[in-house]
């Protein structure tokens, strides 16, 4: 049986971060002025190598973990990323295995990642207008390398959902020409609201185009439905268009969240565990992992820090914000 933490959450979904660096630098990410040329990535020998990677994925299998996904910074960046998944996957026995990504490398990489096993990419992008997208990549990259890869994820038979970070002010208006877009492509679109994560992005509540805000804007165009949950603790809310051409989802973890739910453990790059997107404190697993502790140790640690769970950031955010620094999404991997 899966391990539960103190509010009875299994640990059923494992986010493992394989690189902590990416070849964008979104505002709300990794904003330029801070992850700049001096700022300090990774060193080598400081990431997870496959090996443990592969190992740990396994020990989480065993705790209770059916799907897996693949996070960065941007993860195609991580070299072997497609024969590390094959392993993960052969040695684990799980099939969901997922990938978010910028899409910018899935050209090259879409076959692979299809051939070692990978069902479904979230390809990140938050405008269809080329101007918009410059800015908010931080990178003044046009949307055509991104769309490229939407092409050939498709074509490699991956299944696509596209998710948009949606920043009131910033790129709100591109909420329906997104849509329209998608729409005619058949491809599920998922706006999520903009979080509070890290302490570099300056976050600001009035920043924030809430699930409401997004579906009001899509009403004035479309007629859609909403769509009973697939499994539960399903992230996304989703609705149907009533033409039956698709979906939309909302990712509400500001306005209506999800925490009650919430079976996800994290694993940066460096082997750190987290029992929440928020957590300001990690566990660390290297080191466990490079002290010569047998598997059943390293079962035992993990199941006892899953088993001391408590976090629901989200619901408590109101009363945490001022007393936490939280760890940077490109560390942990949304
Ligand atoms: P699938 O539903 O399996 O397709 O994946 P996903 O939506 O969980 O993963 P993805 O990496 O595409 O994340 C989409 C958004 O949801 C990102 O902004 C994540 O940070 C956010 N997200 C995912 N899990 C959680 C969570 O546990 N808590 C919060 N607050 N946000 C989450
Ligand atoms: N708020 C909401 N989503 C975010 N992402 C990155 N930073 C934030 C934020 N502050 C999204 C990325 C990617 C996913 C992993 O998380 O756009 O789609
Ligand atoms: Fe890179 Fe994704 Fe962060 Fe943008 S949101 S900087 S693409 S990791
Ligand atoms: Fe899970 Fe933390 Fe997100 Fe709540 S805020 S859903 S506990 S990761």
């Amino acid at each position: 049986m899966a391990v539960q933490d103190q509010f009875k959450r299994p640990l059923r979904d494992l986010r493992l971060s394989v690189i902590d660096q990416c070849n964008f630098r979104c505002h709300y990410c990794m904003p330029a002025h801070i992850f700049d040329e001096n700022y300090t990535f990774l060193q080598n020998e400081e990431l997870l190598t496959d090996d443990e990677l592969v190992r740990l994925s396994v020990l989480f299998s065993q705790l209770g973990v059916e799907k897996i996904r693949i996070t960065g910074g941007e993860p195609l960046l991580r070299k072997g990323l497609p024969f590390l998944i094959e392993r993960i996957g052969e040695k684990t026995g799980i099939e969901d295995i997922a990938v978010t990504t910028n899409g910018v490398f899935l050209p090259k990489l879409a076959q692979d990642l299809r051939g070692a096993g990978v069902q479904r990419v979230n390809i990140s992008l938050d405008a269809i207008e080329d101007d918009v997208f410059r800015y908010m990549n931080g990178r003044g990259v046009g949307i055509s390398p991104v769309l490229k890869g939407i092409n050939a994820a498709r074509e490699a038979g991956l299944y696509v959902k596209i998710n948009m970070v949606v920043q009131k002010g910033v790129n709100d208006n591109q909420i329906l020409p997104m849509a329209r877009y998608f729409k005619r492509l058949g491809v599920t679109l998922r706006f999520i609201e903009y979080m509070d994560v890290g302490s570099t992005n300056g976050w600001d509540m009035s920043d924030v185009m809430t699930k409401k805000d997004i579906l009001t804007e899509l009403q004035s165009e479309f007629s859609l439905t909403p769509v009973k949950e697939a499994y539960f603790g399903e992230v996304a809310k989703r609705y149907e268009y009533s033409d039956k051409t698709g979906e939309v989802g909302f990712i509400s973890s500001v306005s209506d969240t999800f925490c009650g739910s919430c079976t996800r453990a994290r694993v940066s790059a460096s082997g750190q565990l987290y029992t929440c997107l928020f957590a300001s404190k990690g566990t660390d697993l290297r080191e466990k992992l490079r002290s010569g502790k047998s598997d059943e140790e390293l079962f035992e640690y993990i199941s006892s820090v899953w088993k001391k769970r408590d976090d629901r950031y989200s619901e408590d955010r109101a009363n945490l914000k001022d007393k936490r620094e939280p760890i940077e999404m490109s560390y942990i991997g949304g």
